[in-house]
């Protein structure tokens, strides 16, 4: 990366975009010196692509049914990411599980964030496996993402309370309003080389 140059940002996504949303504010706010390359979403319809567009972000369709197989579709992925000269790749509610080809082409240069208190209620449904378990408190988790699903090393987390009549709604919302300052948050320590791992353990600068 060129001294003083925002650093690029890809933003992957398969639906609504709020986090995606939340970054974009960030980003134009000048709270996070990055930009943001492109937008790429699996699913065509996805709103988040309308939420890229209308900030004139390219946002760019990428649907799993072209490929053969996983791999050939993170091949073509590597290839537009390099293409946009992406430093950091941001899963935000990108519903695809990645390869080797992916995580190997962009190591530990690629963030998630997951709606559950890692290493706890990894995968789908986090906010359903959280009300089954009968946890009193969940949140959000950003983490690096490496070869497993939901097991990369822990950059931040925030706990919210579950309460005892919580619907899965309504936990998810007010998990999401979280993950809205958490991932901004974990995107501006990278950007601004605040973070080093050791091992699993990410070090914060202050
Ligand atoms: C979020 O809950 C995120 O944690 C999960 O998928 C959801 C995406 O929501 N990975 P949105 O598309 O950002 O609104």
């Amino acid at each position: 990366m060129q001294a003083n140059q925002p650093f690029k940002l890809a933003v992957l996504v398969s639906g609504n975009g709020s986090n995606l949303q939340a970054i974009i504010d960030y980003v134009e706010a000048g709270e996070i010196h990055a930009s943001i390359a492109c937008v790429i979403s699996n699913i065509p319809d996805a709103y988040a692509l309308t939420r890229a567009a209308k900030h004139g972000i390219p946002a760019i369709i990428h649907e799993g049914c072209r490929f053969t197989n996983r791999r050939e579709y993170d091949r073509s992925l590597v290839e537009i990411l390099k293409s946009h000269e992406v430093e950091l790749v941001v899963l935000a509610g990108f519903m695809r599980i990645l390869t080797e080809v992916m995580i190997d082409a962009f190591q530990q240069r690629i963030i998630n964030i997951h709606p559950a208190l890692l290493p706890a209620f990894p995968g789908l449904n986090a906010q359903q496996q959280a009300l089954d378990y009968g946890v009193r408190f969940s949140g959000c988790t950003v983490h690096f993402v490496d070869h497993g699903t939901d097991t990369g090393p822990i950059i931040l987390q925030a706990v919210v309370p579950v309460m005892q009549d919580d619907t899965v709604d309504q936990l998810s919302q007010r998990i999401l309003k979280e993950e809205h300052k958490l991932f901004p948050q974990a995107i501006k320590l990278l950007v601004d080389h605040k973070i080093s791992l050791h091992g699993r353990r990410v070090l914060l600068e202050h």
